[in-house]
C-alpha cells in the first residue's frame, strides 16, 4: 500500500535500481531517486515525484568526488556505506537509516511515511532520538537548541521584528542534528516555502517539509560540528576574504545627507580620533529613491564627496534596492523593459509592486541576461567613487507584504512561480551584485553587504539581521542570529549596532558597541526620525567607552584578519557559538549560557544586557584568563562576574596566543610595525598564525600573502617564531612578547640572552572622570606586571626562544 485515506502518498517498493561510479539510481512505486555519493563524509537524497529532478541550480557549487563506496544487497534492504556514513535503505518502504561506522543510528525516517506527499507538498519524517538537539536554521530567532521549536524558510521583510518572530529575512535550511555524542547536518536544498520541526507539538519526530519541489537532502556525517560545518561549506562554498578595511568600524544611518552632513561626519570621527572606515548612503542620496541616481541637490558633486572621503582614509558604500521605478523618462526602466529584464505576469505583463520609489518594476535576478544588466549599471557609482554595495529590500519587500503567487521568474530557464523562486531572489541579487564589483572594480576585492539570501549567500555577500530595535534584548538575539548564520557557513555577519528602530539609550549603545567589537561585520545603524547613533551621541562617557572598544577592534586586527583567513579555507565561522568547541556540554545550551560564544577561537565572548552590573558565566573545561585583569579562572563552572559598562566579560582561552598592533584611525593608516603577542599560559603545544596581504585586491589568490607561524611548547618552555610564507612584505618589524599566567627568570633568542620587562599592560583606557560629580565611579582595569620584551622581525629566519 502507497497511498492512504489521508491522501498520503509514500514512495511504495523498491523496483529497480542502477550503480553508477557516484551512487545510484532508481525506481519505486511511485517516485525516481537518486542517491550520490559526495564524499565520505556527505551523501545527496533526492526523490522526485516524477521521471526527473528538478535541482536548485543555485547553491551547491560542488560536484560528487567519485571516492569508492560499497554496496550490498540484502533480502529486506540495501546498504550503501562510505568510510563514514553506513545508509541502510529498506526495499519494502524506501525507508532510509543513516548510521556511524560503528553501527550508531544518526539519523533515521519514520517506518511508513519517512518521506512523503501531501498534493504537491514534499515532507522528510525522521524520528526524534532520545535527548536529541537541533542547531542552526541560519537566520532564525529563539533559543541555541531549537528542539521543540518550528520554523519556516520564507524570505520576509520584517521591519521590527519581535526577538521570537519568524521567518524573517533570510534562508538557510541548513541544520545539525546531536544526540549520543553524535552529530549530522541536513540540508535540504529546496527553495519553495519550507517548514522545519523539531519536536514541536508532537512527541514523535523532527521533520522538513516544502511546499512543491524534489525532496533533495544533503546527509552529513563528521565526528564534530566544525566538519559539519566544513563539509556543508564545501558544498555551497567558503565566505572568501574580505576587503580588509570592512573589518574596521562602519557608520551608517538612515540617512545621512547633504553632502555637508557625510564631511562633518567623517571629519568628527578624524578630528576625535575614533577609528572609522567606512560611511554609508542609504536611500536619501538617490533622485526620488531611483536606484543608479544621486540626489542633484542633496549631492551636487558625488564623485568629489568621495574623493575627499577618501582623503580621510573612508570608504563609502552605497545602498542597492531592487526596485525600478515606473517611470518612462528613467533609463533603467526603459531599458528592463525593452530588455524584457523585469518579473511578469503569466500573460507577460510587467508585475508591479510599490516601494520607497513608488510603484516599481522588478529585475528577475534569476534570468542571467539581467544579472548582467544590473552588474554594469553600477558602472555609475563606481565611476563616482563607491568601494561597496549594500543590497536591500531584496526578498524582495514590497508594501502589503505579498506578491503574488503566480508571478514568473526565469529561474535559469525552469521557468518558475513565485512559490519557488521568491526566496533565491536576494541571493541572486548579491550574486549579480559581487559580478559587478569583480569585473567593473577590477582587481579589487568585492563587498557586498546583503539583507535577504538563501544557502551559499556566503559566496556573495556579508549579511545584516535586519530591522532590529533599539532593545536588550535585541541585543542579545543578534548574537544568536550571527552565531546561527555562522553554524550556516555565513561567517560575516552583523546586526545593526544600537538597533534600528526606536532610540538607543547611552548605557545600551555602550553595551552594544562593546559587544560589536566581537562581532565579524561591525556596524552601528538607525533608522529616520530616531536620533543621532554615533559614538558621540551619548555624552562623554559613552563616547569615551566606545572609542575604547572601536580602538580595541584596531588593536585586535591582526587576529581577525587571519580568522578570516582561516575561516576562507575552513567554513568555520569567526562568532563560534559554544556548541561548535563544546558540542555535547549540555551547559552551553542552557537560556542563561546560550549567548555565549568564542571570537575568533581564543575569546569567550559573555554578552550581558546593558542595565546589569553582575552577571552568571559559564567557563567552559580549561582555564581561562580575564582579558582586561589577566585574572586565571578555572573552566567547568559558573561564576557570578562584574560587569560595568566600560567592561564587558571577555575571557582569553589558555594556552592562546593573541596577535594585536597599535591602534589606527582606519585599516590602511600607518603601520607602526609593532605586533604585540599576548601568550596565556597553557599545556602541551599551541600556535598561532598571522596572515596578512595587501587587505584590498585579489593579488592574494596568486599567493601574494605572507604568514607568521608563533608556536609555544609550554611543557618545554620553548617559544618560536617564523615566516613561513613571505610573498608579501610583513607590516611587522619588531614582535613584542606578553606572557600572561607565566613565570620565568631568563630568555634567550637562538641562544643570546633577552632582556625581559614588567609591564602593566590595558587593553582599554583608563576612561577619565568628565563629571565632577558622577553617579558611579569607572573602573580601570590592568593585567599587572606581566613579563615581556621584544625581538627584531628583519629577515626571514626561524627565530627560537628559551624561557627559563
Ligand atoms: C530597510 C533596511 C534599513 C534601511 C532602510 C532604508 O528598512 O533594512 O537598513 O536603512 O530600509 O533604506
Amino acid at each position: 500500500m502507497n497511498s492512504n485515506k489521508s491522501n498520503l502518498l509514500v514512495p511504495g517498493k523498491v523496483i529497480n535500481y542502477t550503480l553508477s561510479s557516484t551512487g545510484v539510481f532508481g525506481t519505486t512505486e511511485n517516485c525516481a531517486f537518486k542517491l550520490s555519493v559526495y564524499n565520505e563524509t556527505t551523501i545527496r537524497i533526492q526523490v522526485s515525484l516524477q521521471n526527473e529532478f528538478f535541482p536548485n541550480p543555485y547553491s551547491v557549487i560542488s560536484t560528487p568526488e567519485e571516492v569508492k563506496f560499497f554496496w550490498q544487497e540484502k533480502k529486506e534492504y540495501c546498504i550503501l556505506k562510505t568510510k563514514k556514513i553506513e545508509l541502510l535503505i529498506e526495499k519494502n518502504n524506501f525507508r532510509l537509516i543513516f548510521k556511524n561506522t560503528k553501527g550508531t543510528i544518526l539519523s533515521e525516517d519514520a517506518s511508513h511515511f519517512g518521506i512523503n506527499w501531501q498534493g504537491t507538498a514534499v515532507g522528510c519524517y525522521k524520528k526524534l532520538q532520545q535527548w536529541e538537539k537541533f542547531i542552526g536554521l541560519g537566520e532564525k530567532t529563539g533559543g541555541l537548541n531549537r528542539y521543540g521549536q518550528t520554523y519556516t524558510n520564507w524570505n520576509t521583510d520584517h521591519f521590527g521584528y519581535a526577538t521570537n518572530a519568524d521567518p524573517l529575512y533570510l534562508s538557510l535550511p541548513f541544520y545539525i542534528g546531536l544526540h549520543h555524542n553524535n552529530c549530522y547536518g541536513i540540508f535540504f536544498d529546496n527553495s519553495h516555502k519550507s517548514t522545519f520541526n523539531f519536536g514541536a507539538g508532537n512527541n514523535r519526530f523532527s521533520y522538513f517539509t516544502a511546499e512543491g519541489g524534489d525532496l533533495d537532502y544533503y546527509f552529513i556525517h563528521e565526528k564534530n560540528v566544525g566538519g559539519i560545518i566544513s563539509a556543508y561549506t564545501s558544498l555551497t562554498g567558503k565566505t572568501p576574504m574580505p576587503p580588509k578595511w570592512t573589518l574596521g568600524y562602519q557608520q551608517c544611518r538612515y540617512s545621512y545627507y547633504p553632502d555637508k552632513e557625510v564631511i562633518r561626519l567623517a571629519q568628527t570621527f578624524r578630528e576625535k580620533e575614533i577609528p572609522a572606515d567606512t560611511i554609508y548612503l542609504d536611500i536619501h542620496h538617490m533622485e526620488e529613491c531611483k536606484v543608479f541616481t544621486f540626489d542633484k541637490k542633496r549631492f551636487k558633486a558625488p564623485t568629489e564627496l568621495i574623493k575627499y572621503l577618501k582623503e580621510l582614509g573612508f570608504k563609502v558604500v552605497v545602498i542597492l534596492d531592487p526596485g525600478i521605478k515606473v517611470d518612462k523618462e528613467y533609463l533603467p526602466y526603459r531599458e528592463g523593459n525593452e530588455k524584457q529584464l523585469f518579473l511578469k505576469y503569466p500573460d507577460g505583463e510587467n508585475y508591479e509592486g510599490q516601494v520607497w520609489p513608488g510603484w516599481c518594476a522588478f529585475p528577475d535576478f534569476t534570468k542571467p541576461e539581467t544579472r548582467v544588466w544590473w552588474a554594469e549599471k553600477l558602472i555609475f557609482y563606481l565611476n563616482a567613487g563607491v568601494d561597496g554595495f549594500w543590497t536591500d529590500m531584496n526578498e524582495p519587500a514590497t508594501w502589503g507584504q505579498t506578491m503574488p503567487d503566480l508571478v514568473q521568474f526565469f529561474y535559469e530557464g525552469q521557468e518558475a512561480n513565485h512559490k519557488k523562486s521568491r526566496n533565491v531572489y536576494g541571493l541572486q541579487m548579491a550574486r549579480s551584485t559581487k559580478e559587478g564589483l569583480t569585473n567593473f572594480h577590477k582587481g579589487k576585492r568585492p563587498f557586498v553587504l546583503t539583507r535577504s539570501g538563501f544557502a551559499g549567500i556566503q559566496r556573495y555577500a556579508a549579511v545584516w539581521t535586519g530591522d532590529n530595535v533599539a532593545s536588550d534584548d535585541h541585543m542579545l538575539a543578534g548574537v544568536r542570529l550571527v552565531n546561527s548564520l555562522g553554524l550556516g557557513g555565513v561567517s560575516f555577519a552583523g546586526y545593526d549596532i544600537g538597533g534600528f528602530v526606536g532610540n538607543t539609550n547611552p548605557k545600551l549603545f555602550a553595551r552594544w558597541i562593546a559587544l560589536g567589537t566581537f562581532c565579524p561585520l561591525f556596524r552601528a545603524h538607525t533608522m529616520i526620525n530616531s536620533n543621532s547613533s554615533e559614538p558621540w551621541a551619548f555624552g562623554e562617557e559613552v563616547e569615551a567607552i566606545a572609542s575604547n572598544y572601536i580602538r580595541l577592534r584596531y588593536k585586535l586586527m591582526p587576529l581577525i584578519y587571519t580568522a578570516f583567513y582561516l575561516s576562507s579555507e575552513s567554513g568555520i565561522p569567526i562568532s563560534k557559538s559554544l556548541s561548535i568547541d563544546y558540542t555535547f556540554d549540555d551547559k552551553v545550551y542552557h537560556g542563561a549560557f546560550e549567548n555565549q560564544y568564542l571570537f575568533c577561537d581564543n575569546l569567550l565572548v559573555a554578552p550581558v544586557e546593558s542595565y546589569k552590573e553582575i552577571t552568571k558565566i559559564y567557563f567552559p573545561e580549561g582555564t581561562w584568563y580575564h582579558l582586561f585583569s589577566g585574572e586565571k579562572l578555572g573552566g567547568s563552572q559558573e561564576l557570578l562576574w562584574e560587569c560595568p559598562i566600560e567592561y564587558l566579560p571577555i575571557f582569553v582561552k589558555a594556552g592562546a596566543i593573541l596577535p594585536m598592533q597599535s591602534a589606527k584611525n582606519f585599516t590602511e593608516d600607518f603601520n607602526d610595525g609593532q605586533l604585540n603577542l599576548h601568550i596565556y599560559q597553557g599545556m602541551g603545544k599551541s600556535e598561532q598564525l598571522i596572515y596578512e596581504d595587501d587587505g584590498k585586491s585579489t593579488a592574494y589568490l596568486d599567493l601574494l600573502f605572507s604568514k607568521i607561524l608563533i608556536q609555544m611548547d609550554f611543557s618545554a618552555n620553548k617559544l618560536s617564531i617564523e615566516k613561513i610564507t613571505a610573498n608579501y612584505e610583513s607590516e611587522y618589524h619588531t614582535a613584542n612578547f606578553f606572557f600572561h599566567g607565566m613565570q620565568f627568570h631568563e630568555a634567550s633568542l637562538d641562544g643570546k640572552m633577552i632582556e625581559i620587562s614588567y609591564k602593566n599592560v590595558a587593553f582599554l583606557d583608563e576612561i577619565s572622570e568628565y563629571d565632577p560629580l558622577p553617579d558611579t565611579d569607572h573602573t580601570f582595569k590592568v593585567c599587572q606586571n606581566v613579563p615581556s620584551f621584544s625581538i627584531s622581525l628583519e629577515g626571514n629566519h626561524r627565530r627560537s626562544i628559551q624561557l627559563n
